[in-house]
C-alpha cells in the first residue's frame, strides 16, 4: 500500500479506467438509493399513522420495507462498489478488467437482478395466490416463491438466485484477472477486494439457497443469521475498508500508518466474523455454546475494527485540520467516527444482558442506519464527490450544496441513531414490565416522528447532492489535469 499513491501518480492510468462506465454504475446507485429512500420516508409515514398509499395492495407498507432494504443493499450499495471498484482495481493493479464488454454486461445484468427483485417484491405474493401457481406447487411439492423468500436480506424471489449468483461470479472473474496479471506488491485494498469477491458469492449462495431448500427449523435460522451477518461483514465491510486503504492515502499523499495493522485488520476479520451470525439470534432454540462463541467473537471484531480505526487516525495525524476543507476526506473520517460509535455500541448490544431489553425494539433498527447510512453510505458519498469531477471532467458547481450534502446527512442520521437507541430501550421496558401492548406502540409514536423528521433531513441532503450532480453535469468540461478537479479542495464560491 505504501507505495501506491506515488505509483498512481506517476504512471497515468489514462485508458485503463472507462469513466463512463463508472459514472453509469453510480447514477444507477442514485436511483436506487432514491427508491429507498422513498420507501424508508414511506415505511416511516405509516408508523406515525399517515400512510399515504393506503388501499394500494402492490404498494403496502410491508412490501415498502422489503424493497428500502433491498434497494439499498443491492441497488444502492453494490452499484456504487462496482463503479468504485472499475476505477480503483485498474489503477492498483495497472491492468484493465479482463473484459469491458463484459463489465457493461454486468452493468445490464445487474439492473435487470434488482428491477427483477423490486418486482417480485412488489407483485410476487399476488401471483402467488393464483390457484394454477397452488395446485402447481401442491403436485410438485417445490416451494415456487415467486414473490418473497422469508429470509431476511434474501427476500429476493426463487428465480433470480441463481442468475445473481452467476453474475457475482463474472464479477470476481473480471476484477481477479486484473489482480492476477499484476506484478509487484498486492496492495491491502486488493485483499480486501479479492476476499469480498470470493465471500460474497458463498454468502449470497448460503443464504439464499441453503434455508431454502437443504435446512430447516433452527438450523435454517442459524444459517440465516450467519447470512444476515455476512452480508455485512463479509461483503459490505471489505469492500468499504478497501476502498479507505486506496482512498484516504491518496487524498492525503502520504502511505497508511501501518502496513502490519492493516494486515491484522484483515485476518481479524477473515478469521471473527463468520462465527458471529448468531448473535441475531440469542435466547433462542439455537446450542447455547453456539450463541456463546457468537458473543465472544462479535466482541472479538471490535478489537479488530478498533486496530483499524487506530491505523486510519494515525495516518491522518498532524493533518487533522484538512478534513475541514477537504470534503472526501470529511465523509471518511465521519464515517469512521460513526463506525467507532457503531463497534462500541455493539459491544454492549451483543451481550445478553443488554439483549434481555433491546432485542426486537427500535435500538436495532437505529444500530442498523448508523452502520449502514453512517458508516458504508458516508465512505460511498465521500468516494462520489471524489470521484465525479474526475468522470465528468468538471469541478463541482456549488460547494454549498455539498456542505448541505454533508451535514444533512450526517446531522440525520446520527439523531435518528440517538433517537432509535433510547425508543429501543424505552420499549425494552415497557415490554419487560408487561405493559399493554398498545402502550408501547402509543409511547413509541414521538421517536417515530423524530425518525421521520431525521430522515427526511438525510433525504433533503441527497436531494442537494442530485441537484449539485445535475447542475455539474450542465457546465462545460474543463481541462482534465487533476488539481482542477479538486477545486472543491477551495473556500466556497457558488
Ligand atoms: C430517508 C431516510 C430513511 C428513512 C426514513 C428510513 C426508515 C426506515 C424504516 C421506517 C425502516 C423499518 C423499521 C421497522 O421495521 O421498524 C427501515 C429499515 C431499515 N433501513 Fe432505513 N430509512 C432511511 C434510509 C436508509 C438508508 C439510506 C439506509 C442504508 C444505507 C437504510 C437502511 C435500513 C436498514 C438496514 C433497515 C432494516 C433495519 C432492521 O431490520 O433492523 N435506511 N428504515
Amino acid at each position: 500500500m505504501n507505495a501506491e499513491s506515488s505509483r498512481v501518480a506517476v504512471e497515468s492510468p489514462g485508458d485503463l479506467v472507462d469513466r463512463r462506465l463508472v459514472a453509469w454504475f453510480y447514477l444507477a446507485a442514485c436511483l436506487f438509493l432514491l427508491v429507498s429512500m422513498l420507501g424508508g420516508i414511506l415505511m416511516a409515514l405509516q408508523l406515525v399513522r399517515w400512510n399515504p398509499l393506503k388501499g394500494i395492495e402492490f404498494l403496502s407498507p410491508g412490501r415498502w420495507r422489503m424493497v428500502h432494504t433491498n434497494a439499498v443493499a443491492y441497488g444502492f450499495l453494490a452499484n456504487a462498489f462496482l463503479g468504485t471498484l472499475h476505477w480503483a482495481v485498474p489503477r492498483l493493479t495497472m491492468k484493465p478488467v479482463a473484459s469491458r464488454a463484459l463489465s457493461y454486461f454486468i452493468f445490464f445484468a445487474w439492473q435487470l437482478v434488482v428491477l427483477a427483485t423490486a418486482g417480485g417484491l412488489i407483485f410476487g405474493p399476488s401471483f402467488q395466490a393464483q390457484p394454477w401457481l397452488e395446485e402447481l406447487t401442491a403436485q410438485t411439492q417445490l416451494s415456487l416463491s415467486l414473490g418473497a423468500q422469508g429470509v431476511e436480506w434474501g427476500e429476493t424471489p426463487f428465480w433470480i438466485d441463481p442468475v445473481a449468483l452467476v453474475g457475482l461470479l463474472l464479477v470476481a472473474i473480471n476484477f481477479m484477472v486484473p489482480v492476477a496479471r499484476s506484478k509487484g506488491p498486492m496492495y491491502v485494498s486488493l485483499w480486501y477486494f479479492v476476499a469480498a469477491y470470493i465471500w460474497t458469492i458463498l454468502t449470497y449462495g448460503m443464504g439464499n439457497l441453503m434455508p431454502e431448500y437443504a435446512v430447516a427449523g433452527t438450523n435454517a435460522g442459524a444459517i440465516t443469521g450467519l447470512f444476515i451477518h455476512d452480508l455485512v461483514g463479509l461483503f459490505v465491510t471489505p469492500m468499504g475498508w478497501g476502498l479507505m486503504y486506496y482512498f484516504v492515502p491518496i487524498i492525503l499523499q502520504r502511505p497508511i500508518w501501518s502496513h502490519g495493522l492493516s494486515l491484522v485488520g484483515f485476518w481479524g476479520l477473515a478469521f471473527f466474523y463468520p462465527l458471529q451470525g448468531i448473535h441475531h439470534f440469542l435466547y433462542t432454540p439455537i446450542p447455547m455454546f453456539l450463541q456463546y462463541g457468537a458473543v465472544i467473537s462479535t466482541i472479538a471484531v471490535e478489537l479488530v475494527v478498533a486496530t483499524v480505526i487506530i491505523n486510519f487516525v494515525g495516518t491522518i495525524w498532524g493533518d487533522g485540520e484538512k478534513i475541514k476543507s477537504n470534503l472526501p476526506l470529511r465523509w471518511f473520517y465521519c464515517g469512521m467516527l460513526y463506525y467507532f460509535i457503531t463497534c462500541f455500541q455493539c459491544a454492549f448490544q451483543v451481550t445478553l444482558t443488554f439483549q434481555k431489553l433491546i432485542h426486537f425494539t427500535d435500538w436495532v433498527v437505529g444500530h442498523a442506519h448508523l452502520v449502514m447510512f453512517g458508516v458504508f453510505s458516508m465512505w460511498i458519498f465521500g468516494a462520489m464527490t471524489y470521484l465525479f469531477p474526475r468522470l465528468l471532467r468538471r469541478p463541482w458547481y456549488s460547494r454549498q450544496l455539498a456542505e448541505w450534502h454533508f451535514w444533512l446527512s450526517a446531522v440525520g442520521v446520527f439523531v435518528m441513531w440517538l433517537d432509535l437507541t433510547f425508543a429501543g430501550v424505552f420499549q425494552g421496558f415497557w415490554w419487560s414490565s408487561l405493559q399493554p401492548w398498545m402502550d408501547s406502540v402509543n409511547g413509541a409514536v414521538p421517536f417515530w416522528i423524530t425518525r421521520l423528521f431525521a430522515g427526511l433531513a438525510m433525504a433533503g441532503g441527497f436531494g442537494c447532492f442530485l441537484v449539485n450532480l445535475y447542475k455539474t453535469w450542465r457546465m462545460p468540461p474543463v481541462s482534465e489535469s487533476e488539481e482542477t478537479m479538486d477545486l472543491m479542495l477551495e473556500p466556497a464560491t457558488v
